[in-house]
């Protein structure tokens, strides 16, 4: 029987920006729930190293998220460690700060890259593993931003919303072999420790006009990331962790 306070022993878990506040936070609550992790990193070497020492058994593994080819040696090098694949969260984002008439081509391009072809190398060469050995979970971390548009962001709420529709497609086609396939979408993440209101007084304002007034912890993200490794008749949902900021249009001011 499944030990409720570890639902993820046994299990393997592969994850990109493992290093970022968020993923640092889905990796630390992976580890806690019993996973051994594979931590993907891009260029945070250094970052990859010391979270594995912390977690203790996780394996750094380098990637970048719009080669193919990076992406399938990621995975091998996961599997080659730990003989298998359970969860897969893709995690690691880009943005491009520019409204639409502003932005350059190849800043369009470079987000949808990364986000959502990255998203579509990252979730199928997990899938072909997990389709062999008759099961698994992927969870995207898109963004409130996938269902709201936010003026300025010009690339990144599209590219975004494609990994929702992206994720939706795998569901359906991956339903039969076992895998489920479902996003996260929060609103604002900051370490509430990190005195980020004073860096980013506009920001601040913003999120105290939330129905819940305030900015989201990483570890919030990494708890709905949880509940969506372990949900077992859940697939191709979108779980929106944005303290009711997409159900309400009195936000900016
Ligand atoms: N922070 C927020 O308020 C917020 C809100 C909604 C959604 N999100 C989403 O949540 C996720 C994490 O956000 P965050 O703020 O914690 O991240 P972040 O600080 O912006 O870091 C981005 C991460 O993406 C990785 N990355 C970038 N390009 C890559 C590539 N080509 N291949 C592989 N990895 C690559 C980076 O790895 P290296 O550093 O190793 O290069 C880094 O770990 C993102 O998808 C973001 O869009 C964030």
């Amino acid at each position: 029987m499944t030990d409720p306070t570890r639902p993820l022993a046994g299990k393997v878990a592969l994850l990109s920006g493992a290093t970022s506040p968020i993923g640092a936070a889905i990796a630390r609550r992976l580890a806690g729930a019993g996973a051994r992790l594979a931590l993907g990193y891009g260029r945070d070497a250094a970052g990859a190293a010391a979270l594995a020492d912390e977690l203790g058994g996780a394996l750094p593994v380098q990637m970048d998220l719009a080669d193919r080819p990076s992406m399938a040696a990621a995975v091998a090098a996961a599997i080659a460690e730990f003989g298998r694949l359970d969860l897969a969260v893709n995690n690691a984002g880009v943005s491009a700060p520019g409204h639409l008439l502003d932005l350059s081509t190849e800043d369009w391009d470079r987000v949808f890259a990364i986000q959502t072809r990255g998203f579509f190398h990252f979730a199928t060469e997990a899938a072909r593993q997990m389709k062999d050995q008759g099961g698994g979970a992927i969870v995207a971390i898109a963004g409130a931003s996938a269902l709201r548009c936010y003026p300025g962001n010009g690339a990144y709420g599209p590219s975004k919303s494609a990994v929702l529709a992206a994720g939706r497609q795998m569901a359906v086609e991956w339903a039969p072999f076992g895998i489920r396939v479902n996003a996260v979408c929060p609103g604002p993440v900051r370490d509430p420790e990190s005195g980020w209101r004073e860096r980013e007084p506009a920001l601040a304002e913003e999120v105290d006009r939330l129905p819940l007034p305030r900015a989201a912890a990483p570890r919030e993200v990494a708890d709905a990331v949880l509940y969506l490794a372990t949900a077992e008749y859940v697939t191709g949902q979108d779980l929106v962790v944005d303290g009711g900021g997409t159900t309400t249009w009195y936000i900016q001011g």
